[in-house]
């Protein structure tokens, strides 16, 4: 079995878009510092491409989260894998995602880190697959709505491949 790539957006569309929305977080967190929280692995490209575009100070700590339960059905408990270096008492907080989905995980996410009294707390996502939630998530940022299909690229992977691709593709298994 072999998989081919098709593009669902090019790496043109997705870098204007990331300018766009670094703009407006600058815009929002004007005369504050933003504390960006990367959610590893998927979410360090897109971290990183977005702040490089972001012009208020910036500071960033990184977080690996596994879901508890099977691959296709997660339990909403995450597992902290990797916990953040620095505490976030006071900060303005906006935690950097690849994906939401079902927003399992983002929503255990969320309550774990309000538990920290951060000043704020805000979610920007590149991708945002909104038929699928199963878990309320506010998300205050996103670059992208997709229809439900499986995507890498920018940072996500297909069995840990394809996270270099500078552009958004849907996965098609072929025999
Ligand atoms: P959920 O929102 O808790 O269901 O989980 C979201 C996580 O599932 C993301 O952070 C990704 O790691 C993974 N995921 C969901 N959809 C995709 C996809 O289309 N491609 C790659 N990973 C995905
Ligand atoms: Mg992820």
């Amino acid at each position: 079995m072999s998989e081919k790539i098709r593009v669902l957006i090019g790496e043109e569309e997705v870098d204007a878009k990331i300018r766009e929305i670094a703009a407006k977080i600058s815009r929002d967190y004007s005369g504050r510092e933003v504390h960006l929280i990367c959610v590893l692995k998927g979410g360090v490209f897109f971290t990183c491409e977005l702040a490089k575009r972001i012009t208020v100070p910036v500071s960033l700590d990184f977080m690996s989260v596994s879901s508890y339960g099977d691959d296709t059905k997660s339990s909403g408990v995450v597992k902290i894998v990797k916990d953040l270096d620095q505490p976030l008492e006071g900060k303005d907080v906006l935690i950097v995602e690849d994906i939401i989905d079902s927003g399992r995980t983002l929503s255990y996410l969320i309550d774990v880190l309000k538990g920290r009294n951060p000043n704020s707390i805000r979610l920007c996502t590149l991708l945002d697959k909104p038929e699928r939630r199963v878990r309320d998530v506010k998300v205050d940022y996103c670059c992208f709505e997709i229809p439900d299909e499986f995507v890498v690229g920018y940072g996500l992977d297909y069995a840990q491949k394809y996270r270099n691709l500078p552009f958004i593709g849907v996965v098609n298994l072929e025999d």
